[in-house]
């Protein structure tokens, strides 16, 4: 089988996207039917953790074990990779002793170093510039309460960062808008977006007026990993870009709320949004469990019959 790698979100086409989402579906019915699926016996899953985490660690984790396999956790703190070995030697040794791995990190170039010297599929699990493996369990989150998301409008609200990107490279894929709205000087980079061009995005000075009609809402926090240095600064530009109950009236009315987590009520989203009746942040959080482990299905085994 071809090496595959999934280091952004358009490295998969839209078939291939199609064909996770039914996968998906599948895994997560026999799963909760209590099903046993172990395609992944004997296999070893190694994450990397050079950022914080909760829902990506215990996603990975207990998919991988639930599809048969173990997974090994390895931190910068404890390990040789934060005494300066090149990532180019940490990939040639793990991707040796392990099938699949998983990083999450500062950089995009540091995971596409590791890719290019492993010999097993490397996945994103967020770096400064994507979080691919979220927006997939968005969109399969948004499909199973609304169907197909192709040409929907997403309003974005907030800061330009790894989570606006990957939706703005998923709105490339699978062929639907992102109406963006950010503060100034936090404008969409097409380019580290890693865009092919500008015809699936709008951007809106007024959150208002980009939240007008959309299908959805979604936002994440004003200072991501890695910026806390900025935070302050943040606080300030950012005060007008919460996501609040007005913003949601300016939505369709069955419009549903999305947050990749975690959250922080009365900064980027009022109480009343992310726990009232618009939002399906808990099943946004469920389902990286499920996408996940049809993806490391796929790079694994390829393509799996329903
Ligand atoms: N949404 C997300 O990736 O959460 P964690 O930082 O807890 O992994
Ligand atoms: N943008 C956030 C996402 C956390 C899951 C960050 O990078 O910190």
């Amino acid at each position: 089988m071809q090496l595959k790698h999934y280091l952004q979100f358009n490295d998969l086409t839209r078939d291939e996207y199609q064909h996770l989402f039914e996968r998906t579906r599948r895994i997560k019915e026999q799963f909760k039917a209590y099903q046993t699926y172990h395609p992944l016996h004997d296999r070893t899953l190694v994450m990397i953790f050079e950022k914080a985490s909760t829902r990506t660690r215990l996603s990975f984790e207990a998919g991988i074990q639930q599809l048969g396999g173990s997974a090994i956790y390895l931190n910068t703190r404890d390990s040789q990779l934060g005494r300066g070995e090149p990532v180019e030697d940490a990939a040639q040794v793990i991707s040796r002793m392990s099938d699949i791995v998983m990083i999450r990190t500062f950089e995009q170039e540091i995971i596409e170093r590791f890719a290019a010297n492993s010999r097993v599929p490397v996945i994103n699990g967020l770096t400064n510039e994507y979080h691919p493996c979220q927006i997939m369990a968005d969109i399969y989150t948004y499909i199973e309460q609304r169907g197909c998301i192709k040409g929907k409008t997403i309003a974005w609200i907030g800061d330009s960062n790894n989570v606006c990107n990957t939706w703005l490279q998923a709105a490339e894929v699978l062929d639907f808008n992102v109406h963006a709205s950010t503060p100034p000087g936090y404008e969409v980079e097409p380019e580290r977006a890693g865009l092919y061009g500008t015809d699936h995005y709008e951007e809106f000075t007024d959150p208002m007026e980009a939240a007008r009609d959309a299908d959805l809402v979604t936002t994440d926090v004003w200072t991501s990993m890695g910026f806390e240095a900025e935070n302050e600064e943040r606080m300030r530009d950012f005060e007008d870009w919460q996501v609040d109950a007005d913003m949601m009236r300016a939505a369709k009315p069955d419009a549903l709320f999305m947050h990749c987590l975690p959250a922080h009520r009365g900064e980027e989203v009022a109480a009343e949004v992310i726990d009232g009746p618009h939002s399906v942040v808990w099943d946004e959080a469920e389902n990286r469990l499920h996408v996940q482990k049809a993806l490391m299905e796929y790079l694994l085994l390829g393509k799996i019959e329903t």
